[in-house]
Formats: structure tokens, C-alpha cells, sequence
């Protein structure tokens, strides 16, 4: 469609034709000061580098991405940790490329950029590179840990055959139970832990049975699209980010990006949006792109002006952002098992249960690290504890491991604080049983015509994944660029209020 002359009265022309749209880059000196992009990119994660791709890709070269922190990649973020002499670049966030490519099947694009900016990887042998024990010591429960697998399986095939029925989703822990798995020992918790907090970065209970079934399948089952059962592990010097850094090199040029630049606030109208930074600065565009964590957009670390529409904030409170914590120990040499993971059965479910060693060939031989996960509710208790306390802890643990070893003090500690962060508030997205697709659909939608949401949140068939925050991010500046080329905007859909099938009939 074209335009017609942009001489016509603006406010009439605004309200009523996708036209306005294009228009209002040219007449923004008429209302603005100072207009500092047509689209500013909240966020230098990979939804924010691969929007910025999608812009210029359309022709579209007026943007800015907007980050606080000094580089961009997100929550794809490495570190320097050891002793000095014995440093390694290990990953704080992200560090599988989950899902790869079966034959000429679909390629996970993450592995289409790491392949492009030849990133080093490594084999990760989830199922098959395993070492058990529990507070005892070495105990051998290999077949608990298979039973499981299968378990997971069964539950993700029973989700299927829900779907099509249309019936409504239950706990992952309803799946559980109604095929007929109930785990009782620390052993038959931790496996089905291992299958399913250590993905979702919650229990079965605080998660959907069908989204996290569809979720995986869409990742994992070749049968239904997904890229492939393998994990590959980023075990790069210049960090698992260095393919979102290289992707940005390829297209942006200097002024495109501002680091070291935190948002307070997002002014937002029919107009046009205000962006204020803390450091009192303002910057005027046509559009804005709002990467921000869910966490972020939960917590009010950012404030809108207005505040967001009730639909709006009903879909964004109603997701829920999880935590995922990688706890690393560093010791002058190597006392541990041999494969690339171990699990510890608890008696309490998920204290310290999945262990990874990086001391062997292929990983970080003789780097003498090792490091255990925690999520969820135990996460956001660890990050209350202080480093000793919870070193203190983690040790206990290994010592219950190795009752008959005798090892030293570790010569480097460290984890991150996810859920502390006021720019992640947690590691990645999760699903919920009370989560309707209305409510996807809704925390997808832009408010108006300018401001506009992406990031690994909102894509349906792949949150909490670097590939979800990839495809949403490429979407979201593919929708925006048309806007701005006045072809069309329509805007992605959204519903006022999220109903039942069927209203409630309370009895007396
Ligand atoms: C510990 C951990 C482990 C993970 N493991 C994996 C994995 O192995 N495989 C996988 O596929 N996925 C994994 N993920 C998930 C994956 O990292 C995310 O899905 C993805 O990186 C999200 O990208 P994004 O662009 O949506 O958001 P982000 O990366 O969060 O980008 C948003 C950006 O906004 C910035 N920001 C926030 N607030 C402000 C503000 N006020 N002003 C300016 N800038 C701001 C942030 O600094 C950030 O750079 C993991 C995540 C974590 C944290
Ligand atoms: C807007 O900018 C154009 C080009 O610089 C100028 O010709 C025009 O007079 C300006 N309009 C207003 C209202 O300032
Ligand atoms: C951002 O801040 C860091 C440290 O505070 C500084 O080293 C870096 O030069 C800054 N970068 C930019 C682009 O301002
Ligand atoms: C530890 O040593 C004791 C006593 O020698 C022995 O009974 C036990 O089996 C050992 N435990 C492990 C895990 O090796
Ligand atoms: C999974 O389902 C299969 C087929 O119904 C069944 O034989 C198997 O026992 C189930 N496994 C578990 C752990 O429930
Ligand atoms: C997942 O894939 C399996 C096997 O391809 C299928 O049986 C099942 O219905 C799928 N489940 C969902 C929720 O998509
Ligand atoms: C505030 O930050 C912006 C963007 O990074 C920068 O251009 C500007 O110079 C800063 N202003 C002050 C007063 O520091």
C-alpha cells in the first residue's frame, strides 16, 4: 500500500491509517527536540543484536541498541575464574547449543552462528557420561537414573495426546502421578530432577505438563521439528557471547550501539516513545524494542509512562522467571569422578544435585574445576547465603561424596546471582500450569503502535532458550521494519481480558 501525501492533517491521519506510521519519522522535528533514532533496541542480548539484523536486513539503518552493561551478548556471559596461573573462561549464563541439526533437518540458528564464527564446542554426554552417589558415598543407580528417562518420555507423549482434545493443562507433577511414576527414594528425586528441574529451572509442580512437553519436543524430537537430542557444550576463550559479538560485527556500525547505558524509564504515545537512561539522558525514536528480561518487566526495574495496559501486565505477572545457578570450585588438582557429570541424592530434593566436571580431556584438562547446579526456590535461598556459607555447604556435600578422601581447601569460588540482578531477576522463563495461551499471545502483543516486547519469554514453542530469544528477536524487527516501511501494521493481536472455556458454576 502506498501513501498518500504526507501534508495531511497528522492527528486525524494518525489515528486512522497504518500510514501515519511511516509519516511520523518525517514530521518528528515538528514535535520533538531532538530525535535520536527511528528505533531504539532495549537490550543487547540476542533478541536485541538479532532485531538490530532484521532491521538492517530490511533496509533499516536508524537504530540504536540501548544496553547497560559494558558489552553485548546478555545472558550469554563469560568470566575469568581460578587462582592466578590457573585461569579458565568458563560461562556464568548460557552454554549449550540445545538441540543442534540431524542431517539436513532444521539447524538450531545458534548453531548456525557458532558454525559461521567458528566457535569451539564440545560433545556434552548428558545420559551417558554419569557417576552416581548420594550421602553415603559412590552408590551405583544407573538404572533409577534410565527409569527416569523413560519416565520423562512417557510424560511428554501423554501431553500430546492431551493437546488435540483441547483439555486443560495440569502440573508436570499431574503427568507424573497419572502415568503412574511417584519417586520416593533420594535416588528416584534426584534422577527426575536431573530430567526436569535441571531443564526447566523449576519442580514439576511449579510447571506446566503441556508447555514443558512442547517445549522440549519442539527442541529435542526430530519427529516434530525439533533440531536434534544433541548438546553441545561452548568451551571458547573469548566466551560462549563471542558469536552474538561476531554477528554484531558483521552489521553494525559505531554509533549504533550505547553501552554502559541503563534505562530508568520508557515514555511511551501514539507519537512516539521517550526513552530517560539514570544518567538523565533522553533519547526520542519512532519505535522502541523492549528486550528486557521477564524479570525485569515484573520487578518495575524499568518504569513505563503510561503504566502498562491490565492485559499487559496480567500476561507478564503470570509467567514466571526461574533461576538456574552454576556454583564453581576450583581445587589445586583433580580428587573427583571421571565423567562429565555426577548426580548426589539428597535427602532433601534438589540440595546440590547436579555436578560437572570440566578436569578432563576435551573440557579443561588439569584446570582442576568442577561445579555443582542448583534452581529454583533453592537458588533464590542460596543467593540470601553469603559465599562462605554456601562454599560451606557445597563442600559438606562433597565431602559426603568422598567419605574416604581427604581433600584440600578450593583455591577459587564463585557463583552469580541471577535472581539478585536488577537487569535479569532470574536466568530464563518458565512456564506455569495457569498459564493460557491467551496469556503468551498477550505478552507478545505491543501496546500501541510504538512500543514493542521481545526476548526469550515470548516465544511459545522455545522459551527459555538462546534459540527462542533468536527467532522472537528476529520476528519482532521483521514486524517493526514494515511498520516503519508503511506497509502495513497491523500490530500482533491481543485479547482484553483472558477467559475460561467455561464460566465458573460455584455450588451453594
Ligand atoms: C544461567 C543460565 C543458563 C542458561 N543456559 C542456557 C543454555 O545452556 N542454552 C540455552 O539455549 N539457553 C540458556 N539460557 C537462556 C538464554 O541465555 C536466554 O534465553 C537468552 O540469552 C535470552 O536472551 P534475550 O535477548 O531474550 O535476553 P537478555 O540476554 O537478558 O538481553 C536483555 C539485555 O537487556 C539488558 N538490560 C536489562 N535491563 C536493562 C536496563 N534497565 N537498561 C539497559 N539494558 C538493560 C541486559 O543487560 C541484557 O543484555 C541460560 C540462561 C542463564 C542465565
Ligand atoms: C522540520 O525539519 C525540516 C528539515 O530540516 C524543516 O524544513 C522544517 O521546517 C522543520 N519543521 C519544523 C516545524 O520545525
Ligand atoms: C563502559 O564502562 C566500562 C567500565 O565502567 C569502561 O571500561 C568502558 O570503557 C565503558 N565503555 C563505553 C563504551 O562507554
Ligand atoms: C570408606 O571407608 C570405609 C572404611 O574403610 C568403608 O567401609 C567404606 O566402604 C568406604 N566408603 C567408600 C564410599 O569408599
Ligand atoms: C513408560 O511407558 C511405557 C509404555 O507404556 C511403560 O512400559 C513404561 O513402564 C513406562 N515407564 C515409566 C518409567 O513409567
Ligand atoms: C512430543 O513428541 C512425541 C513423539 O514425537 C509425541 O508423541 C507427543 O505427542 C509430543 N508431545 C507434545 C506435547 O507435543
Ligand atoms: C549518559 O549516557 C549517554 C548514553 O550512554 C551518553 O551519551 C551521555 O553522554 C551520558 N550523559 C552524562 C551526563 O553522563
Amino acid at each position: 500500500m502506498r501513501c498518500p501525501s504526507l501534508l495531511l492533517s497528522l492527528a486525524v491521519f494518525r489515528a486512522l491509517s497504518p500510514c501515519a506510521l511511516a509519516a511520523s519519522t518525517l514530521q518528528a522535528n515538528q514535535t520533538r527536540v531532538q530525535h535520536d533514532a527511528q528505533v531504539l533496541i532495549l537490550g543487547g542480548g540476542v533478541s536485541g543484536v538479532i532485531a538490530a539484523r532484521s532491521l538492517h536486513e530490511q533496509g533499516i539503518h536508524d537504530f540504536k541498541i540501548v544496553e547497560a552493561r559494558d558489552e553485548l551478548g546478555g545472558r550469554m556471559r563469560s568470566f575469568h575464574f581460578g587462582a592466578p596461573g590457573k585461569q579458565v573462561v568458563l560461562e556464568l549464563g548460557a552454554n549449550w547449543i540445545q538441540g543442534t541439526q540431524d542431517g539436513n533437518g532444521p539447524a538450531n540458528p545458534i548453531l548456525t552462528l557458532a558454525r559461521k564464527h567458528g566457535l569451539k564446542t564440545v560433545d556434552s554426554d548428558l545420559l551417558g557420561s554419569m557417576s552416581t552417589f548420594d550421602f553415603t558415598g559412590t552408590v551405583d543407580y544407573l538404572d533409577v537414573l534410565n527409569s527416569a528417562i523413560d519416565a520423562f518420555d512417557n510424560i511428554t507423549n501423554a501431553a500430546g495426546a492431551r493437546m488435540p482434545s483441547a483439555q486443560v493443562d495440569t502440573t508436570a507433577r499431574t503427568g507424573y502421578s497419572l502415568v503412574g511414576v511417584k519417586p520416593k527414594t533420594p535416588a528416584q528425586k534426584t534422577c527426575e530432577y536431573y530430567l526436569f528441574d535441571w531443564e526447566y529451572a523449576q519442580t514439576p509442580e511449579q510447571s506446566s505438563w503441556i508447555a514443558s512437553a512442547w517445549n522440549t519436543n519442539f527442541t529435542y524430537d526430530t519427529d516434530v521439528g525439533g533440531f536434534s537430542e544433541d548438546n553441545l557444550f561452548a568451551i571458547d576463550s573469548r566466551g560462549f557471547k563471542h558469536l552474538i559479538h561476531a554477528e554484531a560485527d558483521t552489521f553494525i556500525v559505531p554509533g549504533q550501539i550505547l553501552l554502559n547505558s541503563t534505562v530508568r524509564s520508557i515514555k511511551h504515545s501514539n507519537d512516539g516513545v521517550e526513552v530517560t537512561l539514570v544518567n538523565g539522558t533522553t533519547l526520542n525514536a519512532d519505535y522502541v524494542i523492549c528486550t528486557f528480561s521477564l524479570g525485569v518487566l515484573q520487578n518495575d526495574d524499568v518504569v513505563f509512562e503510561p503504566s502498562l495496559p491490565g492485559w499487559k501486565l496480567e500476561a507478564v505477572q503470570s509467567m514466571v522467571m526461574a533461576t538456574y545457578t552454576k556454583i564453581f570450585l576450583q581445587f589445586p588438582e583433580k580428587f573427583w569422578f571421571d565423567t562429565q557429570f555426577a548426580l548426589y541424592a539428597d535427602k532433601e530434593r534438589g540440595r546440590y544435585p547436579v555436578w560437572q566436571g570440566l578436569d578432563i580431556e576435551g573440557f579443561f584438562p588439569g584446570s582442576g574445576v568442577l561445579f555443582v547446579t542448583v534452581t529454583g526456590d533453592y537458588s533464590v535461598r542460596i543467593e540470601a547465603l553469603s559465599d562462605d556459607q554456601v562454599q560451606a555447604e557445597v563442600l559438606s556435600v562433597l565431602h559426603a561424596m568422598y567419605p574416604n578422601i581427604t581433600f584440600p581447601a578450593p583455591i577459587a569460588f564463585h557463583f552469580p546471582r541471577w535472581h539478585s540482578d536488577p537487569l535479569y531477576r532470574g536466568t530464563y522463563s518458565n512456564w506455569p500450569a495457569s498459564f493460557v495461551e491467551g496469556h503468551l499471545t498477550n505478552l507478545r502483543a505491543n501496546v500501541g503502535q510504538r512500543l514493542w516486547f521481545t526476548g526469550e519469554a515470548m516465544s511459545e514453542k522455545y522459551y527459555g532458550f538462546l534459540h527462542g530469544a533468536y527467532f522472537e528477536g528476529e520476528a519482532t524487527g521483521n514486524t517493526v521494519a514494515q511498520c516503519i516501511r508503511g506497509a502495513e501494521c497491523a500490530g500482533l493481536p491481543h485479547s482484553q481480558s483472558i477467559r475460561n472455556a467455561q464460566p465458573y458454576m460455584l455450588q451453594p
